[in-house]
């Protein structure tokens, strides 16, 4: 029997509940292939500052570190608190030294439109019917990384971030994106600026030796600003988007609307794989905590990812996608997807959406 050993970090606000349910869909997913995990609750983020003063104290990273993987909720406070020190520095207190630590350079966001929630997008239904798309997103270098500095000069203040690329920064990841196309429908839009910033250029010569090694792979380059454009005109075009740190951030959260809630999807931040860190998109919503509302679905789906790239069983990570399909399928709908002209459909809570899933997985062949 294969034995993982999970780090488990819950983040703040909903981030405990939600993640009390991708727990529960994990062990029967574990229980149904034959696998044992092992979990470990890590403490970090506001948990872990009220207890030490700090986000991502050393005792966690190192127990993160004899981990297979980790499942994370998402870290951070009320807007209304942003300025209080528990919350200000949760960014590059936690969330950024993480990913460096763990060179998770390579960040998968997909969006998916299932035919039971057309009618939750923002966008017609004809326009995002089918889309199924790919974010690989450079996720521990550029702007996010690169030296900053602020100064007074003649009376003013200013201040800089510099965006940095090396080639093997982009190579390593544009090979992923290659790679991941393959599995998908072949194709690689490069989404960068390269009419005005030279870190672009450097992405779209890097990208195109790579392409030329892959000519089985469509491959085709747009600017940000009609990236951003096509995604909502016309966003069946793309199968897999290649960016850099920032344009995937934006990108990122404009793509996972187009399925109607943000409460939808995971992520997965790979390095060297096996290890890897997944968690939801959305944050940690303080608003909607300790009530029983939060939509579990997106830290069940990061739970699926942990098994595809983490555990090697794509078998597992697709018997839970198809639990969930299943559970949105027949109507079940928590409170962030009973959109206008679902009235009549049922509202589940947090806890019973958890365990519509578990049950469906208990009913899959
Ligand atoms: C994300 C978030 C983070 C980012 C923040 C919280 C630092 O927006 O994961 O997309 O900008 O990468
Ligand atoms: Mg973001």
């Amino acid at each position: 029997m294969r034995t993982h050993r999970i780090g488990i970090l819950s983040g703040d606000y909903i981030g405990p509940e939600i993640i009390a349910e991708a727990v529960k869909v994990n062990e029967v997913v574990a229980e149904k292939f034959g696998h044992r995990c092992d979990l470990e609750y890590l403490e970090a983020s506001g948990q872990a500052y009220d207890k030490y003063g700090e986000h991502l104290p050393k005792h966690t990273l190192d127990r993160a570190s004899q981990c297979d993987a980790l499942l994370k909720g998402p870290f951070g406070g009320p807007p209304e608190e942003l300025n209080h020190p528990k919350w200000a520095n949760v960014e590059k207190g936690a969330i950024l030294p993480l990913r460096k630590h763990f060179n998770l350079y390579t960040n998968l966001r997909e969006t998916r439109v299932l035919p039971a929630l057309e009618d939750l997008s923002p966008i017609k239904a004809d326009i995002v019917r089918g889309v199924n798309l790919l974010i690989v997103r450079e996720l521990t270098s550029g702007i996010y990384f690169g030296p900053k500095t602020s100064r007074v000069i003649n009376g003013e203040r200013e201040s800089s971030d510099l965006e940095v690329y090396r080639e093997s920064e982009i190579r390593r990841i544009a090979l992923k994106a290659f790679a991941y196309a393959k599995t998908r429908r072949n194709k690689v839009t490069l989404v960068a600026k390269s009419n005005v910033l030279t870190s672009s250029v450097l992405w779209r010569e890097v990208t195109l030796e790579v392409a030329a090694e892959h000519p089985e792979v469509e491959f085709d380059y747009l600017h940000v600003d009609n990236a951003a454009m096509q995604l909502v005109l016309n966003p069946r075009q793309f199968d897999v988007i290649l960016t850099n740190n920032m344009f995937g951030d934006i990108l990122s959260d404009e793509a996972s609307v187009l399925s109607g809630s943000i409460g939808l999807f995971p992520s997965a931040s790979l390095g060297d794989l096996p290890f890897g860190l997944y968690e939801p998109i959305h944050g940690s919503a303080p608003s909607i905590a300790g009530k029983n509302l939060a939509n579990p679905i997106s830290a069940i789906l990061s739970v699926a990812l942990m098994w595809r790239y983490s555990f090697d069983s794509d078998e597992a990570a697709r018997a839970i996608e198809e639990a969930v399909s299943a559970v949105l399928t027949k109507g079940y709908r928590t409170l962030d997807l009973a959109g206008a002209g679902d009235q009549d459909r049922p509202t589940v809570g947090t806890k019973e959406m958890g365990d519509l899933i578990v049950n469906a997985l208990r009913e899959e062949k």
